[in-house]
């Protein structure tokens, strides 16, 4: 409540929306299945697109998309649970050396390691800018990347947008990037 405006939430459905059938398990930097489903609107997946996550944990965001979903991480733990989940195409691989083919995703969804709660493994943990010049690479001329992040800007990729948002209560952005 702030001066004369109350916000008042409402539960219209008698299990929690939060609480996807789904997703059964779950990674340390998972995130939130309406934050991630927000995400994939606003970053305008479409069926029939080619969506890749490159560091995709448990897999939310991809299982929030539609469209044919690709899913890479650096952890056997994290890629067993994404299958869990209901994934299949998932590669064990390092984000910074994508085994993808340039100019071929039309959409790059990704939430990686920020160092707090998750640390970078493999390449990103000495190179962490490769997440974005491979991103750069594997998308189509056309495509676009949205991700989860605690600044607005990214070396090599241009912002779009950046809406602020918090995560676990503290700042972030929600980032388009081409
Ligand atoms: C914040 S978590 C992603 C959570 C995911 N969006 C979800 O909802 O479950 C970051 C992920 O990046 C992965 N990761 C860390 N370093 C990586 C690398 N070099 N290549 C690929 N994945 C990496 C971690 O294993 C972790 O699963």
């Amino acid at each position: 409540m702030a001066d004369d405006e109350a916000v008042l939430a409402l539960r219209v459905a008698g299990r929690p929306l939060h609480r996807r059938p789904y997703r059964a398990h779950s990674v340390p930097g998972s995130v939130h299945p309406p934050l991630a489903a927000a995400l994939v609107r606003l970053a305008g997946v479409e069926p029939g697109m080619t969506v890749l996550d490159p560091c995709c944990g448990a897999g939310t965001l991809l299982l929030e998309s539609p469209g044919l979903r690709l899913g890479v991480d650096a952890s056997l733990d994290a890629l067993a649970c994404a299958r869990a989940n209901g994934l299949a195409a998932l590669t064990h691989a390092d984000a910074g050396h994508l085994p993808v083919a340039t100019g071929s995703v039309d959409r790059v969804l990704v939430n990686p390691p920020w160092g707090r709660q998750v640390e970078a493994r493999a390449g990103l943990a000495t190179s962490p800018a490769r997440l974005w010049y491979e991103t750069g690479r594997v998308l189509r001329p056309d495509g676009l990347a949205a991700a989860l992040l605690p600044e607005p800007e990214v070396s090599g990729l241009r912002t779009k947008t950046a809406m602020p948002i918090r995560i676990a209560g503290r700042p972030a952005f929600l980032v388009l990037l081409a």
